[in-house]
């Protein structure tokens, strides 16, 4: 009997740890589709957003044209994400998925960011590039590859990465995310272009340099790409 009770409890740990990592992305949705309104007035459940009446739902719900359209990257960077998210395609609301064009001008570089809800899975399309991420502490590994036309590339969820085009020709590539916001946080834009800015007593000593070093990282104008 006792040792049943201790079996029992490992199960019920067991899903609890399992259940914790179904959490990990967005919820499944609890009904064919949820096309997002702003409004209640056409509106039948509220699951996050409030969902279109199903009835109603148009094929221009789940419809977006122009993705072959690049985005302009004449920018300090030289690159542009063109995100296909819940806010592009009111029909991706809680279905867990969306999309992202990435143009790259040569030498240009989608900078070291994150996705709070997503693991991005990636596709070059067009041109080389090299990218990586890093690991969590304490390791902090960065694992990183050179991408050719073709290859595809998982960014996992939460951790930072970057792509960078190495040729001198444009690169394209396409990214699928597991969630139907991402959310992006550009570390250096978080970091030294907050509104407010963090104070430099604090930029300083975590970065352990010296505070006009932390004042000329803040006055420069950081892309949100
Ligand atoms: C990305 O491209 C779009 C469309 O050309 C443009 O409106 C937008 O300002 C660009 N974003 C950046 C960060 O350059
Ligand atoms: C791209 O953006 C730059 C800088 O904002 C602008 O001067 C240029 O006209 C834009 N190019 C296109 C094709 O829209």
């Amino acid at each position: 009997m006792k040792n049943m009770g201790a079996q029992f409890l490992i199960v019920t740990v067991f899903l609890a740890l399992a259940s914790s990592l179904a959490f990990a992305s967005d919820p499944s949705p609890l009904q064919d589709f949820c096309v997002a309104v702003d409004e209640p007035e056409a509106a039948l459940f509220v699951n996050g957003k409030f969902c279109k009446d199903p009835k109603l739902a148009t094929a221009e719900d789940f419809f977006l044209k122009g993705l072959d359209v690049a985005g302009n990257t004449s920018n300090k960077v030289g690159s542009n994400v063109t995100q296909v998210n819940v806010a592009q395609i009111a029909g991706l609301n809680t279905l867990g998925v969306s999309l992202a064009r990435i143009d790259f001008a040569p030498y240009g570089l989608n900078p070291p960011h994150t996705h709070p809800r997503a693991t991005e899975i990636l596709t070059v399309l067009e041109g080389t590039l090299y990218v990586g991420f890093v690991t969590s502490n304490p390791e902090n590994r960065l694992i990183t590859k050179v991408l050719n036309k073709g290859d595809v590339f998982v960014f996992p969820i939460g951790l930072i990465h970057f792509q960078f085009n190495t040729g001198h020709t444009n690169a394209v590539a396409i990214s699928g995310f597991s969630s139907q916001n991402p959310g992006v946080i550009t570390i250096a834009n978080s970091v030294f272009g907050s509104k407010p800015p963090i104070s430099d007593d604090v930029l300083a000593k975590a970065f352990q340099v010296e505070k006009n070093v932390v004042d000329y990282l803040q006055a420069q104008f950081w892309v949100n790409n």
